[in-house]
């Protein structure tokens, strides 16, 4: 090679050197999340600022809650889908199974980093809880809403849907199961619940705590969820059509068996009893929950009571009358639970183990 050329070469390396040094740095792109809207409150609107009560859920539109919230595009590229427009007082399990698919469909794609779900709070935990059984990736869901219509003076939704969303961009909530993301807290699908009709703190998970906090769009963990959830369970409901038909019958002085009749009447195939204490039955109630037992109906007792387990063989002899007790889960959440074991089995022992996993 001639000097001249290695000259030349040199040139043409340093030319590339410079050009190198003075272009802006690749950054990598934002994590792509989704939002699929189904109404509520956090899309809301009153006829006044201060209206908190009395107004119309579900009447904004996905787009418009995005837009509302330009600080997202700092920490996500995000799309929004409007699945449903409703109040979450209608949602059904009709939905569940819609909204499920739509999930799984995303998240199975490679460009989809994690999902959020704004929903009406009145049921939101129990959307969140189907979701943590049957979503079938680690990818994160987050379900979020707000207790202020949109129209209202510091309303909660705009800064519940940046911290859902940032939680949904963010690695350390990838395995974490379905979460629900409200006043900079963090919940685990299984364990939160409402608490409260009006306050803005209203979803806490009584026994077992929090998850984790955001703080400054970043999630900060302190534990994980224990019980099997998405990956890790049983549960495919890609093709189921309907679920179950399960209902609740609650307990109270003088309840009787007049609702656990009624259940059985319309062709239930499981019922969850709330009963009071750690699940205990009136003598009415235990004579019509045998009888649903007898027919084949899977009796589940579970406790009005926010706390603690149902002990089984406890109040009753769930072995002897073939019951399967609730462990630590809410009727409704139970009521969950019992529908989805019903997809795979009828046998007891197996739906008992099941609420021992879940
Ligand atoms: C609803 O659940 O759709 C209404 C109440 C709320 O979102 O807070």
């Amino acid at each position: 090679m001639t000097t001249r050329r290695h000259h030349t070469l040199a040139l043409a390396f340093l030319a590339l050197a410079l050009a190198a040094a003075a272009a802006p740095p690749q950054l990598a792109p934002l994590p792509q999340v989704t939002i699929l809207a189904t109404g509520g409150t956090i899309a809301g609107t009153a006829a006044t600022s201060t209206a908190t009560v009395g107004y119309t859920a579900a009447t904004v539109g996905v787009a418009a809650l995005i837009a509302a919230v330009p600080e997202l595009a700092a920490v996500a590229r995000v799309s929004g889908e409007q699945v449903f427009q409703i109040a979450s007082e209608n949602m059904t399990p009709a939905h569940w199974l819609i909204l499920a698919r739509r999930v799984d469909e995303l998240l199975a794609r490679d460009d989809v980093a994690g999902v959020v779900i704004t929903h009406g709070t009145d049921t939101l935990e129990e959307t969140a809880y189907f979701l943590d059984l049957v979503v079938k990736s680690a990818k994160p869901v987050v379900l979020v809403g707000a207790m202020r219509p949109s129209t209202a003076i510091s309303a909660d939704g705009p800064m519940n849907l940046y911290n859902a969303v940032a939680l949904a961009a963010s690695r350390e909530a990838v395995g974490r199961g379905v979460m629900v993301c409200m006043n900079d807290r963090i919940d685990a699908a299984r364990d939160v619940t409402k608490t409260n009709t009006v306050a803005l703190d209203t979803f806490r998970s009584p026994e077992l705590g929090i998850l984790g906090v955001m703080e400054g769009g970043r999630p900060a963990f302190y534990r994980t969820a224990e019980r099997a959830h998405t990956t890790a369970t049983e549960f495919d409901v890609t093709n189921v059509k309907e679920l179950p038909n399960v209902g609740v019958a609650l307990a109270y002085a003088g309840s009787g068996r007049v609702a656990i009749d009624a259940l059985v009447a319309a062709g239930v195939k499981g019922i969850v009893n709330a009963g009071v204490g750690d699940g205990s039955l009136s003598v009415e109630a235990k004579a019509a929950l045998v009888e649903a037992r007898k027919r084949g109906i899977v009796v589940v007792r579970a406790s009005r009571i926010p706390g603690g387990a149902v002990a089984r063989n406890g109040e009753a002899n769930d072995d002897a009358l073939d019951f399967v007790v609730a462990d630590n889960l809410s009727p409704q959440k139970a009521r969950i639970l019992l529908a989805l074991a019903l997809t795979r089995t009828a046998d007891t022992r197996e739906i008992q183990r099941m609420f021992r996993r879940y």
